[in-house]
């Protein structure tokens, strides 16, 4: 039997009993909310697990980048969202290629932006199906609710595009310090958004989709009526941002580093083998500092470089050298990013190992 002893270190672990009660309970609130879950996929970038997704009622997968949504079309996904504002005409000539193959969609923000993928379609006698992204507080990419209307007008003079649906992310909320923050959050996420689609749908515009997502506001901006699907990607295994936030519990977190400890040189410091290539420097939301947690412990990781993590040991623990542990990361997604496969795990016993497929980055 493979276990977690015989594996080499730093790697990346899944709990599958986690992963798969996570994927369920989401397809399980967007049911009982009737919204449609399109999962997004760049936290796994994985087939087997887009599978997993999709096998529990997943509408099709959101992807960030066509890299991605290449690899999903390729592993069978019939229907995908691109939910980034997509701009060039080497994206357009990818994406007309990706349309022979699933229904896809993408992201616009502007005119000049939609005009470099028009063309391509409306050359080859065909549409594409676009969702304009609204900026609902993020103040990211996404244009302003008041100026929706305009920039829609704009889109539906263009011969070789559709536009389908609305779309918004709400990423301030990983700045939000309290459960009623996030709440409220959410709530104006949904609010929103079903306001500007209404009043596209009075211009003339036949908005279908009324798309929100992230994983803490998931709950509640789906619930707003008039929300038609949402696309949380971290829940799929939560990090300790997510913990951080009050959004789940750690007991939720299905992926985690393992790691060895290379070095103790003094009771209070400890060094780990996995650093910034492993766990990326991305911060603790919304704050708090540090580079990840070690698993039924209060030590943290204090600083990073790039193979190597200082843990400062809290008084009464201790590691040795030699020594394994477990880190629960910052941000999952970006761990992801920079690894070749993820161990799946129940127990001590690895179960599989799924190579991360989907990391190209264009
Ligand atoms: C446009 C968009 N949609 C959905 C998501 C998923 O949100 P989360 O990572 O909070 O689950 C992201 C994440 O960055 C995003 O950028």
């Amino acid at each position: 039997v493979d276990t977690l002893a015989n594996q080499e270190t730093p790697v990346v672990l899944v709990d599958l009993g986690v992963l798969e009660r996570n994927i369920a309970d989401m397809a399980q609130g967007c049911r009982l909310d009737g919204v449609r879950l399109r999962p997004h996929a760049k936290t796994h970038k994985c087939v087997e697990i887009a599978r997993l997704q999709l096998m529990a009622g997943a509408a099709g997968l959101s992807v960030a980048k066509l890299d991605e949504a290449e690899v999903f079309a390729a592993a069978g996904c019939q229907d995908l969202f691109v939910a980034f504002p997509v701009v060039g005409a080497d994206k357009g000539e990818r994406l007309l290629r990706l349309s022979d193959r699933a229904r896809i969609a993408v992201g616009v923000d502007s005119v000049a932006g939609a005009e470099t993928l028009a063309t391509i379609f409306e050359r080859a006698n065909r549409k594409l199906d676009v969702l304009l992204k609204v900026d609902v507080g993020f103040r990211r990419a996404g244009v302003l609710p008041e100026d929706a209307l305009a920039v829609a007008q704009g889109i539906a003079r263009l011969s070789g595009l559709r536009l389908r649906g609305v779309f918004t992310f709400a990423g301030h909320v990983y700045s939000a310090t309290s459960p009623a923050e996030i709440e409220a959050i959410g709530r104006a996420e949904g609010e929103t958004l079903v306001t500007v689609a209404d009043r596209l749908r009075r211009a003339g515009f036949a908005i279908d989709e009324v798309s929100v997502g992230s994983t803490p506001t998931a709950a509640v901006a789906r619930a707003i009526p008039g929300v038609t699907e949402t696309r949380p990607g971290n829940y799929v295994f939560h990090d300790a941002s997510q913990v951080n936030l009050g959004v789940c519990a750690i007991e939720s977190c299905a992926l985690t580093v393992l790691a060895t400890v290379v070095s103790v040189p003094s009771p209070e410091r400890a060094v780990l083998d996995a650093g910034s290539k492993s766990l990326s420097k991305d911060p603790l939301a919304p704050s708090g500092g540090g580079f990840g947690w070690l698993l039924g412990r209060s030590s943290r990781i204090a600083a990073l470089s790039e193979e190597h993590a200082v843990v400062r040991v809290e008084p009464g623990e201790s590691l040795r050298v030699g020594e394994r542990v477990r880190i629960l990361p910052n941000h999952c997604c970006v761990v992801v990013n920079l690894t070749d496969r993820l161990l799946g795990t129940r127990g001590n016993r690895v179960e599989c190992s799924w190579p991360v497929v989907a990391r190209g980055s264009r």
